[in-house]
């Protein structure tokens, strides 16, 4: 990737080490008979990139507008650095917004608008330019400055927008779905731009999408929302390699979910009977529900040649089919519809179409979850 057109250069650096910590208390949000938000704990340590994840309709937007104060909450506390702005107005929150229409205004060039934010806190017309001029430095549009929006690409639009969200160094930045208007190749650009400059500057983000991939790519922490509640919240591969259930499982990308008994735990690992796969032990994270599955996602399974041994069994292979960068093969194993996923189109093992082989995965590619559908 080309350098970044976003830099921290100019950017003040007397950020306290504590600042930009956002505390949300039993927090719920009801529009009528409506839980939209539903009694939600969260904590955003200083300089933490902390993504809410989850369907439409989950509560994201919701949690994200209590936090900036454009929405009242029914109950609960929000803090920002330890102290309770429940009572303050957006602006005396000392947050930096950037949601997903864009909302410049059209009639300001690009610097008008940037300086916007900075009249609202009155601050001195002199300080304002000069100030407002580094922030769009900072996002590559420093020779933009006098277009009006209309003048400028989506991408360029949505760095006024975040430039405009800095250029009052608040004490963290809340981003729904920022990139959500850009195509592909932009908004990947965006995301390694935003993270270096979120990096660079030390300050805390809590960012919203429904895009699992970006979420993985972004995030130190990500928190699975559904119907207003918090059913996962941990690093990015911890949510993804260990799914509490199998609806974190299925939400963060495909995976297989084989139903299972289990015979034995002992906190770290549990022995499961799969059925027609015989017996396996797998991961466990003490997870408690009615009914068991285990989780093995497509590209930890693996082809396996007779005698090999280990977890899995025989299989036949339904399908194959050639994705560009992968290879995606549909399987029977023991009563089981199972998919596999690799690089090499001719790996060793892999049978004909039709035609029978093994499959296996490795000891803790394998995750006991709940089964709640
Ligand atoms: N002003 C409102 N009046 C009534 N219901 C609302 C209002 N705003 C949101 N809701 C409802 O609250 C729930 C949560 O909405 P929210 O916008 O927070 O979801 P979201 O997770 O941001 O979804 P999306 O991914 O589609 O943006 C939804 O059921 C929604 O219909
Ligand atoms: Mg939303």
């Amino acid at each position: 990737m080309s350098t970044s057109v976003i830099s921290a250069e100019s950017m003040p650096r007397t950020r306290a080490a504590s600042r930009g910590a956002i505390e949300l208390r039993s927090v719920s949000k009801n529009y009528g008979d409506v839980v939209a938000v539903d009694r939600l704990d969260l904590v955003v340590q200083p300089g933490e990139f902390v993504t809410l994840l989850g369907p439409s309709g989950s509560g994201k937007t919701t949690t994200m507008m209590m936090v900036a104060g454009f929405e009242e909450h029914s109950a609960g506390s929000v803090l920002i650095d330890g102290q309770p702005v429940d009572t303050l107005p957006p602006r005396e929150r000392n947050l930096g917004v950037v949601f997903q229409n864009y909302a410049l205004f059209p009639h300001m060039s690009a610097l008008e608008n940037v300086e916007f934010a900075l009249r609202m806190r009155k601050i001195p017309k002199n300080e304002r330019r000069k100030r407002a001029e580094e922030a769009l430095d900072r996002v590559g549009l420093g020779k933009m400055g006098s277009r009006k929006p209309r003048q400028l690409s989506g991408g360029q639009q949505q760095r006024v927008a975040l430039a405009r969200a800095l250029v009052f160094n608040p004490a963290a930045l809340l981003l729904d779905e920022p990139m959500a208007a850009l195509d592909k190749r932009l908004r990947e650009q965006m995301q390694e731009e935003i993270k270096t400059l979120q990096k660079s500057l030390g300050i805390s983000v809590l960012f919203v999408t429904h895009d699992q991939d970006e979420a993985m790519a972004m995030s130190d922490r990500i928190v699975v929302m559904k119907d207003g509640k918090i059913v996962q919240s941990g690093p990015p591969e911890e949510v993804y390699n260990q799914p509490l259930t199998d609806w974190v499982a299925s939400f963060l990308g495909d995976t297989n979910l084989i139903p299972c008994t289990v015979l034995e735990r002992n906190g770290a690992e549990a022995l499961v009977d799969l059925g027609g796969l015989g017996t396996a032990r797998v991961a466990d994270r003490g997870v408690e529900g009615e009914n068991y599955a285990i989780s093995i996602r497509p590209e930890h399974l693996k082809f396996r040649s007779a005698g090999e041994g280990g977890n899995g069994g025989a299989a036949t292979l339904v399908s194959s089919t050639n994705l560009g960068a992968t290879v995606r093969h549909r399987l029977t194993a023991g009563g089981q519809e199972l998919q596999l996923r690799e690089l090499s189109p001719d790996s060793a093992g892999r049978p004909a179409p039709g035609g029978q082989g093994f499959v296996g995965w490795d000891s803790g590619r394998a995750q006991l979850l709940v089964l709640e559908s």
